[in-house]
């Protein structure tokens, strides 16, 4: 062998201990932990938990319990038993300390180390959560199964791992308005959103083809505003439109409501609501057509696409009805942030109605855009009342951004910058990374009807939320990030797992991972062990087909 050659062969020995030094833990099971933790080592030796080990924490709160019960729900349901919860003892081998400290890692970074000594989490309680989380990705996948499976060993690696998340803000949406799912399948989302570690869930409550939330003070909008007389079958931009002569709706009461928040709360999930204003608005107003510039009347659509029909911005009582619904809203969602819509609101009717017409004359405003400005800034300064803060789509921008409002921008990534350089907070979603709606693939015509666009997995891995236009100060104003998942054409909880999966998995890892520690390559070979835990949890995700 010549000397080139043995410098190969050492150079590949070289790497293949070097890689079985780092990876000790692949010939049973390698570590593929979604999304990737920005500092880990994996050291030579494994933990067995069995049904002797015991969980240590001196901490008997209920949200310290909420941690604890991510880990005994799981092993309950799996493996048939929870771990015993012992106080007041420094250590013990078998266990799983649960080490509660305040700032440490920040508000939702953790540590957490697996050794002799037994396994230690580290943080403050949503770091201690999420430490829990990854530890879960530690064990087989069938860990996260819907069954008793009692010959799963439960073996983790040694590890040392600190990670800290890029953004304070990881969201999903989900649009109830184009169709509603049931409650147990709104907790399964928000199931998924923990596994991921993503924290906001952007919950659209409201739209023209459906009203999804009880307002007490307003019983029409469960009575008219949450059904629609039918629905369009297949693509909106076919002709001649086709209807499928069925009613559709329903709603959320509040008590749901509650409980969709609590179970969120139990993950470390904010529930941001949205209730859309100015514009999409047509089932509200086929209750009350008196706040629309018309008149009306009109129907719940049974339509996709944007409506000319808006609320009047001329007339006093849409805003007395909107802080009367507001007023209820702010009371079930302890949110910061509430979510005004803003987005698609033509300003057609605004141009012709004389209410309109005047308030802009009176204000001396320039256009129907300082109108909307005028229009959101109301609203603001009454949520502002209440001690929430608004966050609007995009749109929000024109005519003057309101004082205090974060935008969230769906156009591309321009309307955050533009906020962001004028000092507001900003949660990027753009249509181009973001939009969970549009397809996984090329091959169209073997997929169920969707909206259009195409964003496979790789194109979400690649976004970063910070646009490089931005500077490192204006970048701060960047509070992250999520995906949108619009749902004209995902009439079933099941289309919208196949639209939501697996490009989850690689939003999660845009929110948490910094960026240089992303990789798309090592992300593909972790997500194989990514769709066996999705196997386990029945999820039915989008395969790429050959
Ligand atoms: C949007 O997609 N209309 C915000
Ligand atoms: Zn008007």
């Amino acid at each position: 062998m010549n000397l080139k050659n043995n410098l190969i062969l050492m150079f590949v020995i070289a790497i293949i201990s070097c890689s079985t030094a780092n990876y000790y833990f692949t010939e049973k099971q390698s570590v593929n932990i979604i999304p990737k933790p920005n500092k880990i080592k994996v050291n030579k030796g494994e933990f067995v938990i069995n049904n002797e080990t015991k969980i240590i924490t001196d901490d008997t709160s209920a949200i310290n319990q909420n941690v604890i019960n991510s880990l005994n729900n799981v092993l309950l349901r799996t493996v048939g038993y929870k771990l015993e919860i012992v106080c007041n003892v420094e250590s013990g081998s078998n266990s799983i300390k649960l080490n509660f400290v305040e700032n440490d890692f920040g508000n939702e970074g953790y540590q957490l180390k697996i050794d002799e000594t037994g396994i230690t989490i580290s943080g403050n309680y949503a770091g201690l959560f999420y430490g829990v989380q990854t530890l879960l990705q530690l064990l087989p996948p069938e860990i996260f199964g819907t069954e008793k499976n009692g010959n799963l060993a439960l073996i983790v690696p040694f590890v040392d791992i600190e990670d800290v998340p890029r953004f304070a803000w990881r969201g999903m949406h989900l649009d109830v308005g184009r169709h509603m799912f049931p409650i147990d399948f709104i907790k399964k989302y928000i199931d998924y959103l923990a596994f991921h570690k993503l924290n906001v869930f952007h919950w659209h409550l409201t739209e023209d083809q459906g009203w999804r939330i009880e307002i007490k003070k307003y019983p029409k909008l469960t009575e008219i505003s949450a059904f629609r007389n039918e629905t369009i079958v297949g693509h909106h931009s076919t002709n001649p439109q086709k209807f499928d002569r069925k009613k559709y709706g329903g709603f959320y009461t509040q008590e749901e409501i509650k409980e969709v928040v609590k179970y969120a709360s139990e993950r470390f999930i904010t529930v941001v609501p949205e209730i859309e204003m100015p514009g999409h608005a047509i089932a509200a107003l086929a209750a009350y057509p008196e706040l629309s510039c018309t008149g009306g009347p009109f129907d719940v659509r049974t339509s996709w696409g944007i409506s000319d029909d808006i609320f009047c911005a001329g007339n006093e009582n849409t805003f007395e009805f909107l802080e009367n619904v507001l007023s209820e809203v702010v009371e079930l969602f302890p949110s910061k942030f509430i979510h005004i819509g803003g987005d698609e609101a033509p300003k057609t009717r605004w141009h012709e109605c004389p209410k309109c017409q005047k308030r802009i004359s009176d204000e001396n405003f320039a256009d129907e855009h300082e109108l909307q400005s005028y229009f959101i800034q109301r609203i603001e300064k009454y949520l502002n009342s209440k001690g929430k803060e608004i966050i609007g789509w995009d749109e929000i921008l024109e005519g003057g951004l309101a004082p205090n409002a974060a935008v969230m921008s769906w156009r591309g990534n321009s309307g955050g910058i533009e906020a962001a350089k004028q000092k507001h907070n900003v949660v990027m979603a753009p249509t181009t990374h973001c939009y969970f709606d549009y397809y996984q693939t090329e091959n169209k015509d073997n997929e169920p009807l969707s909206i259009g666009g195409f964003l496979p997995l790789e194109k979400v891995y690649s976004f970063n939320p910070i646009p490089s236009e931005l500077t490192k100060e204006e970048a701060k104003f960047i509070i992250g990030a999520q995906a949108n998942v619009w749902t004209e054409y995902m009439p079933n909880p099941k289309q919208v797992e196949y639209m939501a999966f697996p490009r989850m998995s690689a939003l999660a890892e845009v929110v948490w991972t910094n960026n240089e520690n992303k990789n798309f390559n090592d992300f593909l070979s972790r997500m194989g062990f990514q769709y066996k835990r999705f196997d386990a949890m029945k999820i039915n995700y989008f395969k790429a087909r050959k």
